[in-house]
């Protein structure tokens, strides 16, 4: 099912075809990280959670079997559509919506109190203030915010692959590559807003290990860049396979942060 609150297409970098890198070579969450989540708000099959910049869907799907029902909500109908059709075939309890952090106290006004709100790699989109002190009143008591990372960009690991990726970025790009706030600075950033709207903020992360392909490395970076002409993006995958082959096969540490906050 899907719902429009207006304030569509806010950016090239999330539509158009870097939607099927998103879809296809972005991870999605393990059963820890909403097990985590559930703990931490005592969700129940009674709960509506908000899982805001949803993206194609990799945080929303995983919450989906948790709680009474997810909105998954957008600015970029891209995104939600090939959200849509990753659930089309099933039953699964979800409501997608176009919009963005500044259309969530128009939603709240439809909505009874929320389980949580989620919000999983796009923080760093939104206005974080206002959006934290916005939806606390919208939240049930014991209700909360979890904020969430899939860990560090595949140029940021400490490990061989990853140090070849950085500096093949970094001769193409003209510059290093950035860390989309994952780091410690990032992460300050949502603590201090959390604090400052009135939560208690609790960390966690969730640690596994997954093998990569070279295809998923290069689908993976594609789908964080501004997608080059076909050409040109051609050029950049040829290359880049062949600086990784010679470290095939990659593992990488995924290290999922959590910052839970529930109001004071
Ligand atoms: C990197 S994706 C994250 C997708 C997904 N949540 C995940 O965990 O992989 C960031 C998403 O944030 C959305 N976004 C950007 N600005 C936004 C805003 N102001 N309000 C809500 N979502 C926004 C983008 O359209 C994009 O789908």
């Amino acid at each position: 099912m899907a719902a429009t609150l207006g304030r569509m297409g806010m950016s090239a970098r999330f539509s158009g075809e870097i939607v099927q890198y998103y879809a296809r070579f972005r991870r999605g969450y393990p059963p820890a990280v909403t097990d985590r989540i559930v703990e931490a708000f005592g969700l129940t099959a009674d709960d509506v959670v908000l899982d805001l910049g949803c993206g194609t869907g990799q945080l929303t799907t995983a919450l989906a079997g948790h709680v009474g029902t997810v909105i998954g909500m957008d600015p970029e109908p891209d995104m939600l559509s090939a959200a849509a059709a990753r659930t089309s075939s099933n039953q699964q309890p979800i409501l997608w919506v176009l919009g963005s952090d500044r259309d969530v106290p128009v939603l709240g006004r439809a909505l009874r109190p929320l389980g949580a709100l989620t919000v999983a790699v796009a923080i760093h989109w939104m206005d974080r203030d206002a959006l934290f002190r916005t939806i606390t009143p919208m939240l049930r008591p014991g209700g909360g915010i979890a904020v969430i990372t899939n860990g560090v960009p595949l140029w940021l690991h400490d490990t061989d692959w990853s140090r070849e990726l950085r500096s093949f970025l970094h001769a193409w790009q003209g510059r290093s590559p950035s860390a989309c706030q994952t780091d410690a600075a990032g992460l300050r950033l949502n603590r201090d807003a959390l604090t400052s709207a009135g939560h208690h903020v609790t960390e966690t992360t969730v640690d596994y290990a997954a093998p990569l392909s070279v295809e998923d490395v290069v689908g993976g970076v594609l789908s964080a860049m501004d997608l080059p002409p076909e050409e040109e993006r051609r050029r950049f995958a040829a290359e880049l396979t062949q600086r990784l082959r010679a470290y095939a096969p990659m593992i990488e540490d995924v290290s999922v942060t959590l910052q839970l906050a529930v109001p004071r």
